[in-house]
């Protein structure tokens, strides 16, 4: 008899995700927006390390913070004090993108860092013309440089999270593994489904990454099943397991993969690398 074959968080059955063939030439960028208007579920600590798992994988990896928070900035230990930010770039203050880009120390990860003016961003852009379009114009400037650029949203569905939905090609949606977990996910896809309408035809919903999961507990497997019910392929087979390290490799301003590279978590990350370039989400 064959032993039955190993199920993964999601309860399909175990799959590897190929290691991506290295490119031979970069660019243009495929856009991903990071988006949950929940706070805390994930999506900083995606940004940070999903960027570090693709530069790993030779892709050339650029990350906007679009936090006023400006977590991301420093999760990456790049400056936002006396450098242009993403603000500047938005207010059409400093016109060149690439002069706003910082090298991270991860190699091929870059950064467009944001501190606290960006939370003053979405007063001064209401009145101006073709208002939810400016960011994408902010990184057309620059996409033929990188092959993915990553939006880290802030928790928000407001103006700024509006931009980075019209200048991405595909969402990724962070989701911690907790029972109000879902609420706000129909909401964020409604909204998704709202800037195809509007602003952006060709959106697309590239996953849903279920963050925080706990095997051991009931509570976990609960949720991710309940997630999966409702959001079936687009639930990613990855999940990023609960850990304590997380907190530390942030304040160490790295990412896990090289924080901690022989971390389950840090593996974990590259396993969502893997299967984001298998799904097509990543080139
Ligand atoms: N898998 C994990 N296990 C344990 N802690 C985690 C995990 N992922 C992230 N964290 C921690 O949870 C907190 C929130 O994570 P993070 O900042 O990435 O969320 P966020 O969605 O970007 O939050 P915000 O909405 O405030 O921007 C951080 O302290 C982070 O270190
Ligand atoms: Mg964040």
């Amino acid at each position: 008899m064959n032993p039955a074959p190993q199920v993964g968080p999601t309860g399909r059955p175990l799959r590897e995700f190929p290691v991506p063939a290295p490119l031979t030439s970069h660019g243009p960028a495929r856009i991903i927006a990071l988006c949950n208007q929940k706070g805390g579920v994930g999506k900083t600590t995606t940004t940070i390390n999903l960027a570090a798992a693709l530069a790993e994988y030779g892709r050339k990896v650029l990350c906007v913070d679009f936090d006023p928070q400006g977590a991301l900035t420093a999760g990456l230990g790049v400056t936002s004090i006396d450098v242009p930010t993403v603000f500047e770039l938005l207010m059409g203050k400093v016109p060149e993108t690439a002069s706003a880009i910082q090298h991270s120390r991860t190699k091929n990860v870059d950064v467009i860092p944001a501190n606290i003016d960006l939370s003053a961003a979405e007063i001064h852009l209401v009145p101006e013309v073709a208002r939810e379009h400016i960011l994408a114009k902010v990184l057309r400037q620059v996409a033929n440089d990188y092959d993915v650029i990553l939006i880290d949203c802030q928790p928000s569905l407001g103006l700024l999270t509006v931009n980075a939905l019209t200048a991405s090609h595909g969402v990724l949606i962070p989701l911690e593994c907790e029972y109000f977990a879902l609420r706000g996910v129909a909401l964020l896809i409604e909204t998704v489904n709202k800037v195809r309408d509007r602003l952006n035809p060709a959106i697309v919903v590239d996953g849903i990454l279920a963050t925080m999961y706990d095997a051991r507990t009931l509570h976990s497997r609960e949720v991710m099943e309940r997630v999966v019910g409702e959001f079936n392929d687009i639930v990613l087979d990855t999940a990023i397991t609960r850990t304590v390290k997380f907190p530390d490799a942030s304040v160490a301003g790295q990412p896990m993969t090289e924080f901690a590279p022989d971390h389950q978590s840090a593996e974990q990350y590259r396993s969502v690398a893997r299967e984001l370039v298998s799904r097509g989400a990543v080139a």
